[in-house]
């Protein structure tokens, strides 16, 4: 386990697969959609998975990784329990980052902005959209309570299934959030660790674009 440890530590492989230089456009969202189709049409791993960060009463950061499903009208979509530990957080702060970080294009992206709940006709058609197994599973977990055991849970998904034995409606409980983002931030790796970081903020109502050190 040491020599492992000494490996990783020792280990300080460059960056070099691209760069960032040149004109990005007015808003982050071109250059978004091609970084995002890029990291889709190369294959990265989970390309749409990111890392949600909100902030707790008391100040205290938790993040998870969920799944960017839409981009609509320049916010970012994503769905969950809105009684989750995420849900309660943003219930009463509603500002939130998220991190997407694709290690074979030697990207990372950061947003952070303000979340509010979509539409409702947004989250049903969605949630029509799922696989019947999960429609169940959003009515069964109280997502983020204790769970005294695995067979609770279950009993909880027979139950569903039988009560809805045909179209699954759409639980209060279970929607879409959109992140309306006042910062994006670009970040290609390249080598030496002078990497290139572009970063979009809105400020007095328009979007800025500026470079910032490594
Ligand atoms: C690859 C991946 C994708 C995920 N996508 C979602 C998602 O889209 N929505 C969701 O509620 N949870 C998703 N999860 C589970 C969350 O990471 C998390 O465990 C759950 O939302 C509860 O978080 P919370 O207790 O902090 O609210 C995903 C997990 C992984 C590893």
């Amino acid at each position: 386990m040491e020599d492992f440890l000494e490996d990783i530590k020792n280990d300080h492989r460059d960056f070099d697969q691209g760069k960032l230089e040149g004109n990005f456009g007015s808003t982050p969202f071109e250059l978004f959609q091609k970084w995002y189709q890029e990291a889709f049409e190369t294959n990265q791993v989970e390309f749409n998975a990111f890392s949600l960060s909100t902030v707790d009463q008391q100040g205290q950061p938790s993040s998870r990784i969920l799944y960017l499903k839409e981009l609509i009208d320049e916010h970012f979509v994503f769905y969950t329990n809105y009684e989750s530990h995420k849900g309660q957080d943003l219930a009463r702060n509603p500002k939130a980052s998220m991190l997407f970080f694709w290690p074979g294009l030697q990207r990372q992206l950061r947003i952070e902005g303000t979340v509010e709940k979509v539409e409702e006709a947004v989250s049903d058609a969605y949630f029509a959209s799922r696989p019947r197994g999960s429609q169940i599973g959003a009515w069964a977990s109280k997502q983020s309570e204790w769970l005294e055991d695995r067979s609770e849970l279950e009993h909880k998904v027979a139950a569903y299934a039988e009560k809805f034995p045909d179209l699954v409606p759409r639980p209060a409980h279970w929607g879409g959030y959109q992140l309306k983002p006042i910062l994006v931030e670009f970040w290609q790796g390249r080598p030496s660790r002078l990497h290139d970081r572009i970063v979009y903020f809105f400020e007095n109502g328009q979007w800025h674009v500026q470079r910032k050190n490594p």
